[in-house]
C-alpha cells in the first residue's frame, strides 16, 4: 500500500516536473519566434527587447499587426509604464497618435476614463491635480482652453462654479455644514437666519459695533487674540456678525456710490455675506493698507493654528468673486483650516472637493 502511493506521488512529481520543463522551452520557443517576427517587423535588437520585456504575451500579435512603430518603444520605455495599462496606453495612443507620449501615459495612469477626451498637455496636468474630479472633466477643458490659467486654477475655478457665471445658480447654503457652510456668490442664507448662539466679543477683542459671532468661533478667535499679544501683535474684531437687513443697507450704499458692477466686486448681495453667518471677521483695518502690517502678515501665517482661513486672498479673485481682503478671516475649524492653508486653497475649493464631491 505503501509502496503504492509512493509510486503515484513519484509519477505526479515526474509529471509535474516534465510540465513545468516543457512549458519553459516552449516559452523560449515562443520568444525566439517572436524575437525573428518582430525583427522582420523593423525593431532593432534592443528595440525587441524591450518589446519581449514588457508586452504582454497575449499581446505579441497585435503588435505585429500594427507594424513598426517607434512610439510603441516610447511608451515601453517610459518610467511611468505600467505592464497592466499596456491595452489601454495603445488603444488611447492609438486615437492620438500625434500627442506627447508622456500625456498619453500620465492621463491612462490617472486611471480615469478620458479615452473619448484628446490627449493633451492641458488634460495631462489637470489629471495630476489634487482637487481634480472626474465629473467636470470637461468643464475643466472648455475653460483651460479658453483662458490661460494653470491647472489648478482652473480646476478651483470649474469645482467652484464659477465658470457658469458669479449669482448665475442659486443654492441655499446647507446649514448642516455648521463652520463649514458655504456663504457665496452661489449659496445665500435666508433673510430671517440668524445664528441661534451668537455671543459678544467685548474689551480687548473688540472695536466695532457688530460684535457678535457664533460661539465656537468667538472662542477661537479670543485665543487667536490673546496668542497673538504674546507677541505683541494686537488683534480685534471690527465687524463680525450681520444681519440681512444690515447687508441691505450697506450694499446699497456701496452701489450709490460706485454702482452695481464695482460694488459686487467688494460687497456681497443680502444673504450673499457671509458675515450673516456670524463665523467671520473683518478684523483692525478694512482697507487695503492693512496688507503688509505686522498684524496682517502675523494673520496670514498663524490664523489657521486658530481654525481661521483668510477667505478672500489675493490672486483667488476669480474663485471667490471678490477682490483680496487682507483684514477678513473666517472661522471654518481647525482641520479645514490648516488643509486650506497647506493646500493654498479656498473655502470654495475646499467645499466643492471634500463636502459637495460625492463621487470620491
Ligand atoms: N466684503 C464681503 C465680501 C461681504 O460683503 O460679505
Ligand atoms: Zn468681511
Amino acid at each position: 500500500m505503501k509502496k503504492k502511493i509512493l509510486i503515484i506521488i513519484g509519477v505526479i512529481l515526474f509529471l509535474s516536473l516534465f510540465l513545468l520543463f516543457f512549458l519553459y522551452f516552449k516559452n523560449d520557443e515562443d520568444d525566439l519566434n517572436y524575437e525573428d517576427k518582430f525583427k522582420d517587423n523593423g525593431y532593432s535588437p534592443s528595440e525587441v527587447t524591450i518589446i519581449l520585456d514588457k508586452v504582454p504575451k497575449d499581446s505579441y500579435d497585435y503588435i505585429l499587426n500594427l507594424g513598426y512603430d517607434k512610439s510603441l518603444i516610447d511608451i515601453l520605455s517610459s518610467s511611468n509604464y505600467d505592464e497592466n495599462k499596456f491595452n489601454d496606453y495603445i488603444e488611447y495612443y492609438l486615437k492620438n497618435k500625434k500627442s506627447n507620449i508622456n500625456d498619453i501615459i500620465t492621463i491612462v495612469n490617472s486611471g480615469y476614463d478620458l479615452m473619448s477626451y484628446p490627449a493633451s498637455s492641458l488634460l495631462a496636468s489637470l489629471v495630476q491635480e489634487k482637487y481634480y474630479i472626474n465629473e467636470n472633466v470637461a468643464r475643466y477643458l472648455d475653460y483651460g482652453n479658453s483662458h490661460n490659467q494653470d491647472s489648478k486654477k482652473i480646476i478651483g475655478v470649474v469645482n467652484s462654479k464659477a465658470d457658469l457665471g458669479f449669482y448665475s445658480n442659486i443654492y441655499d447654503s446647507n446649514l448642516n455644514d455648521n463652520n463649514l457652510i458655504l456663504v457665496n456668490k452661489f449659496y445665500h442664507l435666508k433673510e430671517d437666519y440668524t445664528p441661534s448662539d451668537l455671543v459678544t466679543l467685548s474689551g480687548q477683542y473688540n472695536r466695532g459695533a457688530n460684535n457678535k459671532m457664533r460661539e465656537e468661533a468667538a472662542s477661537a478667535f479670543m485665543k487667536m487674540v490673546d496668542a497673538a499679544r504674546l507677541e505683541n501683535i494686537i488683534i480685534y474684531n471690527m465687524s463680525a456678525f450681520r444681519s440681512y437687513d444690515y447687508q441691505v443697507n450697506l450694499y446699497d450704499k456701496y452701489i450709490k456710490r460706485d454702482g452695481k458692477e464695482a460694488a459686487d466686486k467688494y460687497s456681497a448681495r443680502p444673504g450673499y455675506s457671509e458675515h450673516q453667518s456670524g463665523l467671520c471677521s473683518d478684523l483692525n483695518e478694512i482697507s487695503d493698507s492693512f496688507e503688509g502690517t505686522d498684524e496682517a502678515i502675523w494673520l496670514k501665517n498663524n490664523a489657521y493654528k486658530y481654525g481661521f482661513i483668510l477667505r478672500f486672498p489675493k490672486g483667488k479673485e476669480d474663485i471667490t468673486g471678490y477682490k483680496y481682503e487682507p483684514w477678513h478671516y473666517r472661522y471654518v475649524g481647525l482641520e479645514a483650516a490648516k488643509i486650506i492653508y497647506e493646500d493654498d486653497i479656498t473655502l470654495e475649493e475646499y467645499y466643492a472637493y471634500y463636502i459637495e464631491n460625492t463621487s470620491d
